[in-house]
């Protein structure tokens, strides 16, 4: 049915969601120079992760997934860096803490920059332009000249993700992640709420723990000073994509080396489109977005093309469906993957399908639904006896005021306060934190049972 695949086999194929460059010849010099440059990571390290899939998949693990909808030029400082990182290391320990649960830690960061549009082009008032479609291509002011689309800016989104992961790799292994310091990852800002409170009490408790293992004779375990890290993007650009494929010297595979993981958005998953031909061929674990107009047939050929061997840790299935529509559309996908014998890592976005907008015209999501579709998602999986694995959600560690609610609730009206993402809204670390309370609740159960 495919013939064989190759790093540039996509280009046969019809492709959806990619700019129209003005000048192919620049943007050919621009691959070029990026397939010369080194990887960002080793093919051993995209293994380790698919060990580590599979483990979530078995249900011997969570998957922790998140990060910036659009990491941007503008907002690139280390600070930023930390402080998401710090939020997804809280998140982390309260599911395994509270849940007993391995977790393994994913971000969208260090590559999360190119954006899949509902438009070619955006219309403000009597003018239209090309759609902003992340750094990595254009720029978001809303002026012909930013949206050009400039090969230059794939250079500039290399370099920023090879900071980002230098970073990234410091933090978990230099001694930030350390649980000794699991006090010190609560953020400022969030300090005297209710759920900094909460975070204090488990940290104390983790405390308690570590010192009990001291006093037994049990200290210096690297697993309790540093922590595994993982960097995914979404797999769009497929110019910048090829130009990090690169042959494994070990077992002569190919591997997409500008992350550890890569996935599939909900608008380029077609069977026959170029992006499902491209990431087929490459060896690192990927995730596949499935929406709603996703038919169980569809999911299983997809499943059959990307993960032909059936192996447990290549393919996580990132479901979306929308608050109130998961119970309507999951059950039928799980049973097909479950009567096929389909091994699948399943998470939960539960980002993507409740965007709405506010009446003061901002792009956001309500708290309320977001806790409400991961709720839905373990009572479904629940109901069919299968695992759900993972969570995959946009999230800063940035005090913004992008999405509706939580416990100390962003209003509608607060929402131009700190409204800083170049896409959709994020969860800041207030609402990151009590979503985490609410899946190590649930999951204790799952795992009770
Ligand atoms: C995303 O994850 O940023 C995204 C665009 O998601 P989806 O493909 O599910 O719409
Ligand atoms: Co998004």
């Amino acid at each position: 049915m495919f013939a064989p695949w190759t790093p540039d086999s996509w280009r046969q194929l019809p492709i959806k969601q990619q700019p129209a460059y003005p000048d192919a010849a620049h943007l050919a010099r621009v691959e070029h120079t990026l397939a010369g440059f080194p990887p960002l990571v080793f093919a051993g390290e995209a293994r380790e992760l698919r060990r580590q899939f599979a483990e979530v998949t078995h249900g011997r693990a969570f998957l922790l997934q998140g990060g910036d909808c659009a990491e941007s030029f503008a907002e690139f400082s280390a600070a930023k860096i930390r402080d998401t990182f710090k939020v997804l290391l809280q998140m982390a320990v309260v599911m395994t803490f509270a849940a007993g649960c391995p977790v393994v830690k994913v971000g969208r960061m260090a590559g999360q920059f190119a954006k899949p549009r509902s438009g070619n082009d955006e219309t403000q008032g009597a003018v239209t332009l090309p759609a902003y479609r992340g750094d990595i291509v254009n720029g978001i002011g809303f002026d012909e000249k930013s949206r050009v689309p400039d090969p230059e800016r794939l250079m500039q989104a290399y370099h920023q993700s090879t900071a980002s992961l230098n970073l990234l790799r410091a933090f978990a292994q230099g001694g930030f992640a350390d649980l000794h310091q699991v006090h010190k990852w609560n953020l400022d800002f969030i300090a005297g709420s209710a759920l900094a409170d909460k975070y204090h009490r488990l940290a104390d408790r983790i405390d308690e723990s570590l010192g009990f293992m001291r006093a037994c004779g049990l200290h210096d375990l690297p697993q309790l000073r540093e922590t595994s890290f993982f960097t995914a993007h979404e797999a769009l650009l497929l110019n910048y994509e090829q130009a990090f494929v690169r042959r494994d010297s070990l077992t002569n595979d190919w591997y997409d080396c500008s992350a550890h993981m890569l996935w599939i958005g909900d608008r380029t998953r077609q069977l026959d489109g170029a992006h499902v031909e491209f990431l087929r061929g490459v060896g690192n674990p990927i995730g596949v977005k499935v929406g709603p107009s996703m038919d169980s047939d569809e999911l299983i050929r997809l499943i059959d093309v990307l993960n032909p061997d059936n192996d447990p840790g290549r393919l996580n299935l990132i479901v979306r469906m929308g608050a109130g529509k998961v119970a309507e559309h999951l059950p039928r996908l799980l049973q097909a993957v479950q009567r096929e014998g389909k091994q699948v890592l399943w998470s939960c976005d539960p980002m993507h399908g409740n965007t709405i907008k506010a009446s003061s015209g901002y792009k956001t999501r309500d708290f309320a639904q977001v806790l409400g579709e991961v709720k839905d998602f373990f009572q479904a999986h629940q109901a069919e006896g299968t695992y759900a694995g993972g969570i995959h959600i946009e999230m800063t560690g940035q005090n913004v005021t992008e999405c509706i609610g939580g416990s100390r609730p962003v209003t509608e009206d607060a929402l131009s306060d700190r409204y800083h993402t170049h896409c959709d809204p994020r969860l800041n670390a207030d609402q990151s934190l009590e979503l985490a309370f609410m899946i190590a609740e649930t999951l204790k159960g799952v795992r009770r049972s």
